[in-house]
């Protein structure tokens, strides 16, 4: 037999990719757009109509929400809408170094990165900018600017110089910083969210909007009374997709890769893996790969044990790092599912405690890293797959 690499590489490709008809229709991981963002019409037009107006939000809602999505969404329309839009997702920047390129590279888009009027336009912003970048050039032409061993000092005059910047614009159209997972600000530096707070004063026509989850950091920074962005911004709190809207849309899509489900698989999708956006789409995935041309709600639970089948090895590795009484209070809430009042003498009997005050600490302690997350005023296992994991042990 003659072995042809180029063939059986054809071969394989096929094979593993499929053809686009067949291709899986969902999307989970990081954020969607295009065909896979539905529903938030109420939250995109809020949040575009804020952009436009110079006012500043705090998006919050825990991880997975779709608050990444949304506000692309929104940044997309208020692009197209002409407006100058710098983006920066604090978890991308490990150190204020990275920050701070990833600030002027954005003030740079926005100035005129269209390669008709780069040239003229990376003088006048290197002009502007106090604290001087290393510029390089990459294969296109492209500048890449870079600091080295930036004090917080130092990246606050540059975060003054971009949000100047974007005040100079604003005169003339929207003008918006986004600062994503700002939950994660503090640990770049406590001097930033004090002087965010500053330059927003400084700078009223520019809208700051800010996204995060891990809501008692979020209250920290933004929330409560005595933070650093205390009532500087409106409060946008995102809650799950409409059920109905997320269900004509796993219908849909199925269609779209040429499989029919039924309105009650997609109801029974939702109502295992459901509210959290993430989880439906991952779920919906996973039944989609299994399940033959027509999907019922039986290939739903299948989906379900293949998701957890998948995740077996994360799940036993994460629970087994735990204490043995933060288990017993997590096995305690996923079989009861929706926890009420956690704090009874009974439910600390259970767990291992000798009252409610240490379930109240392991709660915190789960609550802070959003293992337990609170839904309609109770307490549950954040992640649909990990409480069912738990519940079959
Ligand atoms: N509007 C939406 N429509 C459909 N799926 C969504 C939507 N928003 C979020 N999702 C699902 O949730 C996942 C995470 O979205 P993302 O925007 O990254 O959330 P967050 O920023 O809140 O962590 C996406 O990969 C997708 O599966
Ligand atoms: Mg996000």
């Amino acid at each position: 037999m003659i072995h042809d690499p180029i063939t059986h590489v054809c071969v394989i490709g096929r094979s593993i990719i499929g053809d686009v008809a067949t291709r899986n229709p969902y999307s989970y991981g990081g954020p969607v757009s295009g065909p896979h963002f539905i529903g938030r019409d109420a939250e995109v037009a809020d949040l575009v109509s804020r952009m436009v107006s110079g006012i500043s939000v705090v998006v919050t809602a825990p991880r997975r929400y779709g608050k990444t999505s949304l506000i692309d969404r929104a940044a997309e329309l208020v692009r197209e809408d002409h407006g100058a839009v710098i983006s920066v997702n604090l978890m991308h920047c490990p150190g204020l170094d990275t920050f701070a390129s990833r600030l002027v590279s954005g003030a740079y888009a926005t100035e005129g990165g269209r390669v008709r009027r780069a040239r003229q336009s990376l003088p006048e912003l290197l002009r502007r900018l106090r604290v001087q970048p290393a510029l390089t050039l990459d294969d296109t032409g492209k500048p890449r600017f870079t600091f080295g061993g930036l004090a917080e000092r130092d990246a606050i005059v540059v975060l003054d110089d971009v949000y100047a910047i974007l005040s100079s614009l604003a005169t003339q159209r929207p003008a918006v910083l986004i600062l994503d997972e700002f939950q994660a600000v503090g640990e770049l530096g406590g001097g930033l969210a004090p002087a965010l707070k500053a330059l927003g004063d400084q700078h009223p026509k520019v809208s700051l909007i800010v996204a995060g989850s891990r809501q008692h950091l979020m209250d920290a920074l933004v929330l409560s009374r005595g933070a650093p962005l205390y009532n500087m911004a409106e409060r946008l709190a995102l809650g799950p997709i409409d059920e109905r809207v997320m269900v004509r849309y796993l219908v849909d899509r199925a269609r779209h890769g040429a499989k029919e489900m039924t309105e009650a698989a997609a109801g029974r999708i939702c109502e295992l893996a459901g509210p959290v956006p993430y989880d439906i789409q991952r779920l919906a995935y996973e039944v989609f790969d299994r399940a033959g041309d027509r999907i019922d709600s039986s290939d739903a639970d299948d989906g379900m044990s293949g998701v957890i089948r998948r995740e077996d090895p994360n799940f036993t590795d994460g629970f087994s790092r735990m204490s043995i009484r933060h288990r017993r209070v997590l096995v305690g809430i996923a079989v009861r599912r929706l926890v009420e009042r956690p704090y009874t003498a009974e439910f600390a009997r259970e767990a291992g405690y000798a009252g409610p005050p240490g379930v109240r600490r392991a709660i915190e302690a789960l609550g802070a890293d959003e293992t337990l997350s609170e839904r309609q005023g109770a307490l549950v296992v954040a992640d649909p797959f990990f409480a069912e994991w738990l519940r079959r042990l």
